[in-house]
């Protein structure tokens, strides 16, 4: 399916420009930040993919910790709202729990979670755009604490939605429920993103293949690649215990071909059809996997 889907949005809204980026919120020194930080390169951004008790039990803390600041994020998304103001809730929450926003000062990303609208389809920048009745927005926020990070993202619907947009979401969360079901000790990685793939498809809906979820720890993106598509033979690393990584596949009404706004970041479908998102980090248990990012 290649033909835009103005239809669905809802009434007065056009395609979505850059709003105003606000200043950049400040860190009370007595946080710890990642290495990275307002540096070029992410250096701890490596291995190993198989985690000790020790990081687990931080990774733990900090996806905990993440999925509290999304949760706050998904009451505070109403029509009316900038997706600055989202940003204002997740850092606040993360910093309340003694955690620094993974994203902020990450490779010149300069806010505290991504909000990526309608058809953007990842890595968003949280602006002056106002929300309204009938846009989806995914909220993707990262905590970093004691050393390691945690990662999750949800999309929420802003008052009521064309149906097909419901659908859009609901086909993001269960193809992430999905791939999470099929991440079992044992099968290779590509395992994951064939089932997640083969799912959307029967949905009419088409899977992103070109974002990937990740291995998650010490490194905020560990070099442990999840495809979100039926990759084999490609990404063939082995499920094993003690991994800890995110499904977070990213589900197009239309074409998945994208592009990137001048910003550097902003990544929105060509034919500008609506992209939701879903996205949990887990650890992989004997008995399967195990989500890390609840409350
Ligand atoms: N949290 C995103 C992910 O799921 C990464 C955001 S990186 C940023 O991997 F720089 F765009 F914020
Ligand atoms: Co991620
Ligand atoms: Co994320």
């Amino acid at each position: 399916m290649t033909v835009e889907q103005h239809w669905i949005r809802p009434e007065g809204r056009a395609e979505l420009v850059p709003g105003t980026i606000g200043p950049r919120r400040s860190v009370p020194a007595t946080i710890e930040r990642p290495e990275y930080v307002d540096k070029d390169e992410a250096v701890s951004d490596t291995g190993p993919f198989v985690q000790s008790a020790d990081v687990i039990a931080r990774v733990r803390e900090a996806s905990r910790i993440a999925a509290l600041a999304l949760e706050a994020a998904g009451e505070a998304a109403k029509p009316g709202v900038t997706t600055d103001h989202i940003d204002a809730v997740v850092h606040d929450v993360l910093l309340q729990n003694g955690a620094y926003p993974s994203t902020l000062g990450y490779l010149g990303f300069q806010k505290s979670c991504c909000t990526s609208l309608n058809e953007v389809i990842c890595h968003g920048i949280p602006d002056s755009t106002v929300m309204q009745e009938g846009d989806i927005l995914n909220v993707d926020v990262t905590a970093f604490i004691h050393g390691v990070h945690g990662d999750t993202n949800g999309t929420f619907l802003i008052g009521d939605v064309h149906p097909r947009a419901q659908e859009l979401v609901d086909c993001a969360r269960d193809a992430m429920h999905r791939g999470i079901r099929a991440a079992r000790p044992g099968r290779e990685v590509n395992v994951i993103g064939r089932v997640i793939e083969k799912f959307v498809a029967r949905q009419g809906m088409e899977s992103v293949r070109d974002y990937t979820g990740h291995g998650v720890a010490e490194g905020f993106h560990n070099g442990l690649v999840i495809p979100h598509y039926d990759s084999a033979p490609m990404f063939d690393d082995v499920i094993t215990e003690n991994m800890t990584f995110t499904i977070e596949p990213m589900v197009v009404l239309g074409s998945q071909a994208w592009e990137q706004w001048d910003d550097g970041w902003t990544v929105v479908t060509k034919d500008r059809s609506f992209s939701a998102q879903f996205e949990h980090t887990m650890l992989i248990t004997p008995e399967g996997p195990e989500l890390l990012t609840v409350t």
